[in-house]
Parts: C-alpha cells; sequence; structure tokens
C-alpha cells in the first residue's frame, strides 16, 4: 500500500513536465492517458481499465474522488484538478474510447 503510494506520487511527477508543454484542454486528458492509457486501457497492472466503462460510472467516480467520499492517494490530488466541465469530457472520452 505504501510502496504503491510511492509510485504512483512518483509517476505523477515525472508526467508533469511532460504535460506542461500540451495545451490547455489537452494537458489534463493527456496526464490520465499517461496512467490510464490512450483509450483507457491501463499498461500497469495498480491502475484500473477505465476505457468502455459507462460514463455515469466514471463521472460518479471522479465527483466522489474530488469530494473526498472515495479516497486514493493519486486519485485523489488528480480529481482536484478538474472542473465539473471536465469530469464530464473525460467520462464521455475514456466510454467512448476515442478522441471526439
Ligand atoms: C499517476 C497515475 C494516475 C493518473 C495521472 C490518473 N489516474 Fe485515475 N486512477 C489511478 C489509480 C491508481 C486508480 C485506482 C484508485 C483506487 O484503487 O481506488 C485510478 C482510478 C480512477 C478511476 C476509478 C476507476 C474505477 O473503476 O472505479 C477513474 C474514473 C479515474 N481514475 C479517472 C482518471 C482521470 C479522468 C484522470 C485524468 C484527469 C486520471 N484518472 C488520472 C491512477 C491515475
Amino acid at each position: 500500500m505504501l510502496l504503491r503510494a510511492i509510485y504512483s506520487a512518483g509517476v505523477l511527477m515525472l508526467l508533469l513536465p511532460a504535460v506542461t508543454h500540451a495545451n490547455e484542454s489537452n494537458k489534463l486528458l493527456n496526464m490520465c492517458k499517461a496512467c490510464h492509457g490512450e483509450s483507457g486501457m491501463s499498461r500497469f497492472e495498480h491502475i484500473p481499465n477505465i476505457g468502455w466503462q459507462n460514463s455515469d460510472y466514471l463521472l460518479k467516480q471522479l465527483r466522489a474522488f474530488k469530494a473526498g467520499t472515495r479516497q486514493d492517494p493519486t486519485m485523489t490530488k488528480v480529481a482536484q484538478l478538474l472542473s465539473e466541465a471536465d469530469m464530464q469530457q473525460m467520462a464521455e472520452y475514456f466510454y467512448l474510447g476515442k478522441d471526439k
């Protein structure tokens, strides 16, 4: 559990310089993709697949991370960066499994 938290924080630190060069609207989504995979199919065994999951479910989880009713060392921090509009866009993106 502790190791996983350290690993997740490390991945997040590595990703930040890479995403700061992307434009504002893609920046957050690129960060999600780096962990959860281009179409939501994760390459890391401790990170869940979120591609093709129902958008309602994804949106509910993102709201819960942001509100603190669901806790995770990584996602709780990530969700603080997201507006309601960002969360809706991301839930839709991963549900559809492709760029619109
Ligand atoms: C540093 C890696 C990392 C980044 C970046 C990241 N996630 Fe996650 N995400 C995780 C991990 C790890 C979990 C599993 C959390 C848990 O065990 O509760 C998770 C869980 C989730 C879940 C819940 C999945 C489920 O089945 O309940 C959603 C939805 C999600 N992430 C969406 C996103 C979105 C959208 C972004 C971009 C704004 C994002 N994540 C960025 C690592 C990451």
